[in-house]
């Protein structure tokens, strides 16, 4: 790792663990930590002290859109970060790499940092395709460093499964060779836990990690932090 490391938890859709508010999710001088909790939990969590983002928001200022939220919103309620394009809502919300470039560029323009998740099917990699799925979705992004990229290959999201170190830092050096993603800080993503952080994050393409099932246990959340540190 050679950026400042950022590890993020994604909280989806469970409520804030229990002690959640004693320090583990607060961001230390050597890593940037950021929860994305639901909407309804970033005000306890920015009282806690913590540095949030919305898991998701549409790209229109405002509008007829029942149960949806915009970047502004997200913004004015203290984010500083916004996932785009997690698999989650590619699947059940159908959104297309169309869709998450319009967000990225909403995202933006309110000042909020885009993080948006890339990642290929386990039918996609096992047909040698992962580079390709990969390189249209970074492609289709704008053409902007402040992008913040997590390589979240789909297959090892919530399952325990994770990609082996070389094939992780394979990716990540690729994505990292694609035109405006020289300088972009590039997290890892997918069953990322205490056991695995450390040989995952001392790839050096790899600047950090998007945490899901390990950021509900503050205990394991912190091992995982120092060993980005
Ligand atoms: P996981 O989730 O750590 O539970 O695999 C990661 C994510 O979906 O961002």
């Amino acid at each position: 790792m050679t950026r400042r490391p950022l590890i993020a938890a994604n909280w989806k859709m469970h409520t804030p663990p229990a002690g959640f508010a004693d320090g583990a999710y607060r961001s230390q001088d050597q890593v940037e930590i950021v929860v994305f909790p639901t909407a309804l939990h970033l005000a306890a969590c920015i009282a806690a002290g913590i540095r949030v983002g919305g898991q998701a928001a549409r790209s229109e200022p405002h509008g007829a859109f029942t149960g949806d939220i915009s970047m502004d919103m997200l913004k004015a309620a203290g984010c500083h970060y916004v996932l785009c394009g997690h698999s989650e809502r590619r699947q059940h919300h159908s959104e297309t790499d169309a869709d998450v470039a319009h967000q990225v560029t909403a995202a933006l323009a309110a000042g909020l940092v885009p993080v948006v998740c890339v990642g290929e099917t386990q039918a996609e990699r096992d047909a040698g395709r992962a580079m390709d799925v990969v390189r249209t979705q970074v492609k289709s992004l704008p053409a902007d460093e402040r992008i913040v990229l997590a390589y979240e290959p789909v297959w090892a999201i919530g399952t325990g499964k994770t990609a082996t170190p070389d094939d992780a830092e394979a990716m990540h050096a690729f994505i990292r060779s694609l035109p405006y993603r020289a300088e972009t800080t590039i997290l890892y993503g997918g069953s990322m836990s205490a056991k695995n952080a450390q040989t995952l994050l001392s790839q050096p393409n790899i600047d950090g990690g998007l945490v899901g099932g390990a950021s509900l246990q503050p205990a394991e959340f912190a091992q995982i932090v120092q060993a980005a540190v």
